[in-house]
């Protein structure tokens, strides 16, 4: 995050040394062999300093890397200011140079640790009684509905960071959920996701979110209007919507403008980017449905992994080894994904989640500086709830021709012990079999004994799994709220560490930008596309197509 090129870096050339002339000595099952210490060298359990209890087990043993290794892309870190970095991240100064705003979403989830200067930090606590208040009122039934009646439905109106942290959290901890409360969660401009949704509501009886940071995000606030119609349809009075429609934003003008009242609003601040906004006002909905005790341990869950990753050395820190060890992959081994993997059904939207968190972070092609870089930044984060990858795309995470490194994450116990665990053991016998299978795969003697003489050559080579691939192990006991919290934290300073060291800036979104506005140029076209110019010649074409008769 200096702006410098990581790649000007001692370390860096001393890795891009080292595996040139050493990767081919790099073999998991050499390793393990020759090193019964491997396992406790390479895993570390997190204790939480403080707080609600959240342990877990990081076994990254099954990573292409030594000790020396290790220490060298510790090193990096170091020469990359990591440190120094990290505390000005907690400090309140503003690294995100470009838009010149701090970046405090830890200051969220600060329990008065860490003393923040910046405007508004002062502010969260108020801001999270306003949510206890109003959350319990809607959970007990106080709050009514324009008829009288108590709310039911709570839709979600947002998109990106102002829907996919709640969206993720509200599945990830539905053993806490009230369950009478129906929550849903409208992003897509695609009238359909709003139409099906509002097919499920009743309008005397359903709260309306509206989550956008900066409360001008088009498919938010057409999806917004087209609530209010839709309520309005219903309710006559437009001094109803008071009941039915609360903001989470930064922008009270067009929040009020749009006619929420300020008092139905829940403020936040700019400094909180819009993938790192599930712990702020944009929480309201899981504060809804998990009750605002259990959002607070969230919270909590987060903030002792921040203590961790602001106080532990770099050789014990978490997010640290994950992340240099996803550096050492993404920019030696020229890997272009990272999978994540949790074995928990309720955890299935958390790959989706961090889709946004890490590529919209770390997806720059240039430093802080303005260079442009000469080595890969953030991989593409990819994945889904086991079992059911392994019947679909882990055979080429298998055998395929990339190497694709793994986080398997899963919960010591389940939520679910029907069966008596039944379930919950073969889906740990999966979690444990699949990184061996990866690590140790199968050579072809063994294929060979297991297929006997008569099997075909091209049978038997189709059998062997090379191995070799890495990948990351985390266990924790239970998956609680506060567990919870501490892996969302674990991976958003996996991916600062990362942005560090690539030297870029990890807090804006300047790609996003451009789409949009050649999206809006061209809504003012599709009325009349016989006028349609300024395009390439392959979207004009496209156009007529609007205005030609359906025949089907
Ligand atoms: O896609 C760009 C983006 O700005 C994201 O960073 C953000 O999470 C999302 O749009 C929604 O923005 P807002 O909360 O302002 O509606």
């Amino acid at each position: 995050m200096s702006g410098r090129p990581a790649s000007e870096y001692p370390s860096w050339k001393k890795l891009q040394q080292t595996y040139d002339s050493d990767k081919s000595k790099l073999v998991l099952k050499e390793l393990f062999a020759q090193d019964p210490q491997r396992f406790a060298k390479f895993s570390k359990e997190y204790v939480s300093p403080d707080g609600p209890p959240v342990t877990f087990l990081l076994d990254y043993s099954k990573n292409l890397i030594t000790e020396p290794i290790l220490n060298t892309l510790l090193s990096l870190a170091r020469e990359a200011e990591l440190e120094t970095y990290r505390d000005k991240m907690f400090a309140g100064e503003h690294i995100n140079t470009s838009e010149d705003r701090a970046v405090l979403h830890v200051a969220l989830r600060n329990f008065n640790d860490f003393q923040i200067q910046e405007a508004g930090a002062s502010e969260v606590q108020g801001v999270l009684a306003h949510i206890k208040e109003f959350t319990e009122a809607v959970r007990s039934g106080a709050w009514k509905g324009y008829t009288g009646k108590t709310i039911n439905t709570i839709v979600n109106i947002g998109i990106g960071g102002s829907d996919l942290g709640p969206v993720m959290v509200t599945e990830a901890l539905k053993p806490y959920a009230k369950r009478d409360l129906t929550a849903h969660f409208v992003s897509n401009i695609d009238g359909t996701h709003i139409a099906e949704t509002l097919r499920e509501c009743d309008p005397e009886r359903t709260l309306f979110i509206i989550a956008s940071k900066t409360f001008t995000t088009q498919e938010t606030i057409t999806n917004a209007h087209t609530a209010r119609e839709w309520f309005l349809a219903s309710a006559k009075d437009k001094a109803h919507v008071a009941k039915h429609f609360v903001a989470l934003s930064t922008n009270t003008k067009a929040v009020t403008e749009f006619g929420i009242s300020s008092t139905n609003m829940f403020q936040f601040w700019d400094w909180v980017g819009g993938r790192y906004s599930l712990w702020s006002a944009i929480g309201l909905s899981i504060a809804l449905v998990i009750g605002y005790d259990n959002f607070e341990e969230l919270l909590k869950g987060a903030h002792g992994m921040d203590k961790h990753f602001k106080t532990a050395p770099l050789e014990q820190n978490l997010p640290v080894l994950l992340a240099v060890v996803g550096l050492w992959y993404n920019d030696f081994y020229g890997a272009q994904t990272q999978l994540l993997l949790p074995y928990d059904q309720y955890m299935h939207k958390f790959a989706d989640y961090f889709q946004q968190g890490d590529m919209e972070s770390n997806g720059k092609f240039v430093t802080k500086g303005g260079q442009r870089v000469d080595y890969q930044t953030g991989p593409i984060i990819w994945g889904a709830a086991g079992t059911n990858g392994q019947h679909s795309f882990y055979q080429l995470v298998h055998q395929g021709t990339k190497l694709i490194p793994a986080d398997f994450i899963a919960p010591a116990t389940t939520h679910n012990p029907i069966r008596n665990s039944l379930h919950h053991r073969i889906l740990l016998s999966n979690f444990f079999a699949q990184p061996e299978a990866l690590a140790f795969g199968k050579t072809e003697e063994e294929v060979r004994k297991e297929v006997g003489p008569n099997a075909s050559e091209a049978l038997i080579k189709s059998k062997v799994f090379e191995g070799n691939r890495p990948s990351n192990s985390i266990m924790f006991p239970k998956l609680t709220p506060a567990t919870l919290g501490a892996l969302i934290a674990l991976y958003e300073h996996k991916i600062f560490t990362q942005g560090v060291i690539w030297g870029i800036n990890s807090f804006d979104q300047m790609g996003v930008e451009l789409g949009k506005v050649l999206a809006k140029n061209i809504l003012a076209q599709l009325d009349k596309p016989q006028d349609v110019v300024g395009h390439d010649s392959s979207v004009s074409p496209h156009f007529s197509l609007m205005t030609m008769p359906l025949t089907c």
